[in-house]
């Protein structure tokens, strides 16, 4: 027993931080991320690491020990940081831009803190409202149906995979209301040969083979020929397959070419099948209204993506899939288990009926945040300045002698090629690759490439919010001073 008027000491064996001390490693923290936004460019954005470098770095053994805020900080500082590409750096033009901002980290501090777990509206009706409503405001803000049924997945590549599974059980409804039923082994989906290799994987994960996600031709532009999407489909009905979707993309990963979204969309209606949008990266732009022309015929879609984790500067991981009916992804994902069984309510959604994952991260907090912070006007007027840019460096590329556009620029996306003296052929694939790994090895910029109908183009991808019109003239420049010094014949190594 314990004398009267004395505390019981706490035995605590949680090696959890204090208050106080998370207060101290959370200033630093804070003061650590605001001096790293301060100055981006005081990194190279691509960092000088070999394979397996890190990874020799770190001990072969878990810690068995404690270790202060302090010294875990420094040891990122110390051993992770120069391994890190600079995703948030001005200059980082790769793959798309994901650079997120600095309203999203906070958020996403916030999401870790409160760490809501979303697997039915009572488990965080914080959680299920706000990705409803903010989802709904995002619909709204582009110009896309406001009766849509929105939900966060991780990435593009999930939601799309979602997408093809509501397809499939449409089909299977469609199939049984005709007294017959659907012969898995015999499904077909559609979509360019320049759409994202996530629409043919989704094909591969379901079982029905890459082989049958048919990969129709594209015009001059790199946008699909629905006449061709026509034809694939007829003789595939006629060899006794079944098709079920067909997936448009609105700017494609390689030169965001725009398929011709009505002429598709006449096409899946006249042959039943679901139409799912892949806007990706372009999907933010439609929130400006001179880039609606792009999305015409969205409307009629079954479904479609769109990241806000590209081009929206929301932090990874944030991919929105919007459907037209979510009866679909309940018919194939609602099943509840007996512990989970809950008072049903219209208000009260509970997303993991439409998806295959239970536990769902607070990602709704972080667009949530990221539109309150910037407003749409905010977001707007950055998505303007960066298609301003692009259109920019292709106005510079079509005045120069050397350098030729490979694409048409439909956003922020500029391909190019490198033609010393005019040439063409491999000669301009073989100069381009060596400019590009040029200008990546002055750590300014990190630049990726793409092939377009067999050749090699340099992709300048220009979406990070810090990016301005400083940083694409001195990429020009660079690309022009390097063009120099790379001209060599690639071919026989002589100049
Ligand atoms: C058009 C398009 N669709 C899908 C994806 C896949 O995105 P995620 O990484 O979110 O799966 C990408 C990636 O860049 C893309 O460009």
């Amino acid at each position: 027993m314990m004398p009267e008027g004395r505390t019981p000491p706490v035995p605590s064996a949680s090696p959890e931080l204090d208050p106080e001390s998370f207060r101290q490693a959370g200033r630093a923290l804070i003061d650590w991320i605001a001096d790293y936004f301060a100055h981006p460019e005081a990194v190279s954005v691509f960092p000088k690491a070999n394979p397996g470098e890190l990874a020799d770095k770190l001990p072969a053994c878990p810690p068995v020990h404690p270790s202060p805020q302090s010294e875990i900080l420094a040891d990122f500082e110390r051993v992770v940081f120069p391994h890190l590409v600079h995703w948030s750096h001005p200059g980082f033009m790769a793959y798309f831009a994901a650079g997120g901002s600095a309203p999203g980290v906070l958020a996403d501090a916030l999401a870790a803190a409160v760490n809501n777990v979303g697997l039915l509206w009572k488990s965080s009706p914080a959680l299920a409202e706000l990705e409803g409503r903010t989802l709904e405001w995002l619909a709204e803000a582009a110009g896309l149906p406001e009766d849509w049924f929105g939900m966060i997945h991780d990435t593009a590549s999930t939601a799309t995979l979602h997408a093809m599974i509501a397809a499939r059980e449409r089909a299977a409804a469609a199939a049984a209301d005709a007294g017959s039923y659907l012969d898995l082994n015999r499904l077909a989906t559609y979509t360019s040969e320049q759409a994202h290799s996530s629409v043919e994987k989704a094909m591969a994960a379901l079982g029905h083979g890459r082989r049958r996600c048919r990969k129709v031709p594209c015009d001059g532009r790199y946008a699909m020929r629905p006449d061709a999407l026509d034809r694939a489909i007829t003789a595939d009905r006629n060899a006794g397959l079944t098709p079920i979707a067909v997936t448009a993309t609105i700017g494609t990963t390689a030169s965001t070419a725009v398929d011709p979204v009505p002429a598709i969309a006449d096409i899946a209606a006249s042959h039943g099948l679901w139409l799912h949008i892949d806007a990706a990266y372009a999907g933010a732009a439609a929130i400006l209204p001179e880039m609606r022309h792009h999305f015409e015929g969205c409307e009629l879609a079954d479904s479609f993506v769109v990241n806000p984790h590209k081009w929206l500067f929301v932090q990874m991981d944030c991919s929105v899939l919007y459907t037209a009916d979510p009866r679909w992804l309940r018919s194939a994902f609602s099943l509840v288990p007996e512990y989970l069984t809950s008072q049903e309510h219209s208000r009260a959604i509970n997303y993991m009926e439409c998806a295959i994952p239970l536990g769902r991260r607070f990602r709704a907090l972080k667009l949530w945040y990221v539109l309150r912070s910037f407003g749409i006007e905010g977001i707007s007027s950055v998505l303007r300045e960066h298609i301003r840019l692009a259109r920019l460096l292709a106005g510079w590329i079509q005045d120069s002698k050397e350098f030729e556009l490979a694409a048409p620029v439909e956003f922020a996306l500029v391909c190019l090629r490198y033609r010393p003296g005019g040439c063409d052929g491999v000669r301009a694939d073989a100069a381009s690759r060596a400019l590009l790994e040029a200008v990546n090895a002055t750590g300014q910029f990190f630049l990726s490439h793409a092939e377009l109908r067999g050749r090699y183009a340099i992709r300048v991808s220009i979406g990070n919010i810090r990016t301005g019109e400083a940083h694409v003239r001195r990429l020009w420049e660079l690309l022009n001073s390097l063009a120099g010094h790379t001209a060599t014949d690639p071919l026989s190594g002589r100049p």
